[in-house]
């Protein structure tokens, strides 16, 4: 392959983070840090503003039925299948600037890149900014990505969130159309390759100085949901042998929850994200506790086992408290591992700019899982501040955010020419 000439690509860096910025006025005031949670107001108008963005990037722009904005820049070969890439703007709540938002301002920053250097690709380059990546309330993460996979279910839709309203309801209410939403899948064949730009979120790239993360696979992610039955007694009165505590049964289970996380080979991680007791008082024995976990992997045979481990573990420890419990659990998505091809192409246009490089697992969940059942996938990873993510304190150096930048644009040309 020749090497492209990447001498004529230079992503202005200072124009993608005066967009991250812009974008991270239009949030919650309400709340601390950044909230653009999916679904929300905050969500609906900064959806406008991406797509103002991608328009003035020149691209061609559509929505979808399941709220991808959709930007396209024709390529010299119309029935060339297409180079996608992009990521999410939807926040956590209280969550940083970064998280997906550098995925899709880079994107649309390439885009202007390539058409300013008078870069034409045969290719058509297709930027998705895809709807609610984070999981929702209905505990549905990557909701747009999954349409396009194909993998958005029925089932999705009908999850209901704790006020008893169902995602498909909230897609519609929001202007979208959930029954068309499971059935509008992209073709295989139109995809050449997909390639997202991301923030770390974690500590390895500025551990070990490194500049760029070539993703090497994508941690699967099971998820457990927990709910105690005791029995309400007097706290004054009632023997401590002769309880059937929730709360305690509760509080063992996530005891348990993080010791299997901590036996993990490599990059096991397991979390109890949150957790919710009855009415609650000073002076009531619990009878009621659930807790949400989350079992995180590359490896999916640890990951099956400690999803088992936990889950009797959690029946035993209760059952001899006297309490009840209840066990929900739920696959994410399984591992995903980034294709071969495009680990080599990202690590060898980092390479060619002279940048320091390193193969990298993520913990965290990206629309790029999905997006591999269409065809190969690779991610671009850019150092996180202090490994700091899902929280205000979320940062990434502009000069890390130029490096990213110009590794997707040379990735971009390389994927082009393959
Ligand atoms: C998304 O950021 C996730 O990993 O949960
Ligand atoms: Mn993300
Ligand atoms: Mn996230």
């Amino acid at each position: 392959m020749t090497e492209p000439d990447l001498a004529t690509l230079s992503p202005d860096a200072e124009r993608m983070w005066a967009d991250i910025m812009e974008l991270s006025s239009i949030v919650d005031d309400a709340s601390p840090g950044w909230s653009r949670e999916v679904f929300s107001e905050p969500y609906k108008a900064s959806r406008e503003w991406t797509l103002a963005r991608m328009r003035g990037a020149g691209l061609e722009t559509s929505i979808d039925a399941a709220g991808n904005i959709v930007g396209r820049l024709p390529g010299l070969d119309p029935n060339a299948p297409s180079i996608v890439t992009g990521s999410h703007t939807d926040t956590v709540h209280s969550g940083g600037r970064f998280d997906g938002i550098v995925g899709v301002m880079g994107a649309i920053e390439a885009a202007r890149t390539l058409q300013e250097s008078g870069t034409r690709l045969t290719s058509d380059l297709i930027v998705v900014d895809f709807l609610g990546e984070e999981a929702n309330d209905f505990g549905v993460s990557c909701v747009g990505s999954r349409a396009i996979a194909g993998v958005l279910e029925p089932g999705h839709l009908q999850r209901k969130n704790r006020d008893g309203v169902s995602m498909g309801d909230t897609m519609a209410a929001f202007g979208l159309d959930p029954h068309a939403a499971v059935s509008m899948a992209w073709n295989p064949r139109s995809v050449k390759s997909y390639i997202e730009l991301h923030v770390e979120q974690g500590p390895m790239l500025e551990t070990a100085g490194n500049e760029i993360g070539v993703v090497t696979s994508i941690a699967g992610i099971e998820r457990l949901m927990a709910v105690f039955t005791g029995r309400a007694d007097h706290a004054g009165t009632t023997p401590m042998d002769q309880r059937a505590d929730a709360l305690i049964a509760a509080a063992e289970a996530i005891l348990t929850v993080e010791r299997v996380g901590c036996g993990a080979p490599v990059h096991g991680v397991t979390t109890t994200g949150k957790i919710a007791t009855g009415q609650g008082a000073f002076n009531v024995v619990p009878d009621s506790s659930t807790i949400w976990a989350e079992i995180r992997s590359i490896d999916p045979s640890w990951l099956t086992g400690a999803r088992r481990r936990i889950a009797e573990q959690i029946a035993t420890d209760a059952a001899k408290r006297g309490v009840g419990v209840a066990i929900d659990l739920l696959n994410d998505q399984d591992p995903v591992p980034a294709a071969q091809s495009m680990q080599d192409t990202v690590a060898a246009a980092a390479g060619s700019l002279g940048l320091n490089w390193a193969a990298v697992p993520s913990g965290a969940g990206h629309d790029a899982a999905h997006m591999a059942h269409l065809g190969p996938m690779g991610m671009i990873f850019v150092p996180s501040r202090g490994g700091r993510s899902h929280c205000p304190e979320e940062w990434t150096d502009i000069n890390h955010l130029r490096s990213g930048v110009q590794v997707l644009a040379a990735t971009l040309m390389r994927l082009d020419q393959a």
